[in-house]
């Protein structure tokens, strides 16, 4: 027993800071190389273990007296060799030979595979309190996912690494919808594939037919309101002659005023005119 060193003995520290009674749960379960620390939270008991210095916990750092059950609300977590959990990278390499176990201070870094991007810091050390600081990085595939040919086009493209540029193109007769160059930036592509969409007579030309035939409709709507409402009122087409000439007359009286008024306002301040002037006047039938 002499001969055995004393830091291979399991060590277990219990600091009881609140007095046992009789409905509180069992004795904390002991974990090897720990210290174990009760008190008491939202009035129930609190066991919090913490690894000594050369070791690191696995499991729950805290366990929680359920009152009604008087059982430990998880089972005891361990301290393993290490005084950090061993740094690993999946998809890449760590500069570390001799890593377990892991000693306070220690320092790491990081590099990831060909085509693969490190997402964190590239190097991370191990803290008094276990953890490491700036946390572990980890590799993420620099590949976009792949690209189908769009319909009715084609596209350009080296590889689908990040930094790499896809170009689309369309065939005769169809147009490009969308970006025509995306970037692989980190494995994600930078827009939407866009689309090839035919080009047709009907869509470049069907909006000026359709305003066009609109515009046809309101004056037929307005002239032929304007008869009814004559007939209506028992005028002869004498009488709607002499009207509109009057109306004629009035529209020339308007015209004379607003030119004059251009001519003012364009000596007072040329900026202004634009917005003085009012433009939006509607002819009003309902007085012939
Ligand atoms: C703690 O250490 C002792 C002595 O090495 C060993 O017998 C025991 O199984 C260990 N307990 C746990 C929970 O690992
Ligand atoms: C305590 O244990 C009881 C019985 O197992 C369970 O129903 C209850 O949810 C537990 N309470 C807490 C706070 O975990
Ligand atoms: C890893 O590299 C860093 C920086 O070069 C160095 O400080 C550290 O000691 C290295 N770690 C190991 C375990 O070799
Ligand atoms: C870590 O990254 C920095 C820049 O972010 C660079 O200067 C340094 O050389 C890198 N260290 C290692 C070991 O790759
Ligand atoms: C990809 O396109 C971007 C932006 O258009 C440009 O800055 C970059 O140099 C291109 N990369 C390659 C590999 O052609």
């Amino acid at each position: 027993m002499d001969q055995m060193k004393p830091w291979l003995v399991p060590c277990i520290v219990i600091v009881w800071l609140f007095p046992a009674s009789v409905d509180h749960c069992l004795n904390p379960p002991p974990v090897n190389y720990s210290i174990l620390v009760v008190t008491t939270a939202e009035e129930r008991f609190l066991v919090t273990y913490i690894c000594i210095r050369g070791y690191h916990l696995v499991g729950k750092k805290e366990l929680f007296c359920n009152k009604t059950s008087l059982e430990w609300d998880s089972p005891a977590p361990t301290c393993r060799l290490g005084h950090c959990p061993n740094p690993v990278l999946v998809n890449g390499q760590l500069n570390s030979s001799k890593l377990e176990p892991v000693s306070e201070e220690e320092v790491v870094t990081f590099k990831c595979d060909t085509d693969y991007i490190l997402k964190g810091s590239n190097w991370s050390q191990c803290q008094k309190d276990h953890t490491w600081i700036p946390p572990l990085p980890i590799c993420i595939t620099g590949q976009c996912k792949s690209l189908k040919r769009p319909k009715h086009g084609h596209f350009k493209a080296r590889d689908f690494n990040s930094g790499s540029n896809i170009t689309f193109y369309c065939d005769v007769g169809y147009q490009l919808i969308g970006a025509q160059s995306l970037q692989c930036m980190d494995g994600k592509w930078s827009d939407e594939p866009p689309i090839c969409e035919e080009i047709s007579e009907a869509t470049t030309e069907a909006p000026v037919e359709a305003e066009k035939e609109s515009e046809r409709n309101n004056i037929c709507e307005t002239v032929q309101r304007l008869m009814r409402c004559q007939k209506e009122r028992g005028k002869t087409l004498e009488e709607l002659k002499y009207s509109l000439e009057i109306k004629k007359l009035k529209l020339e009286e308007i015209k004379t005023i607003m030119s004059t008024e251009i001519k003012t306002v364009q000596v007072e301040d040329r900026m202004v005119a634009s917005h003085a002037i009012p433009f939006h006047m509607k002819i009003d039938f309902s007085g012939l």
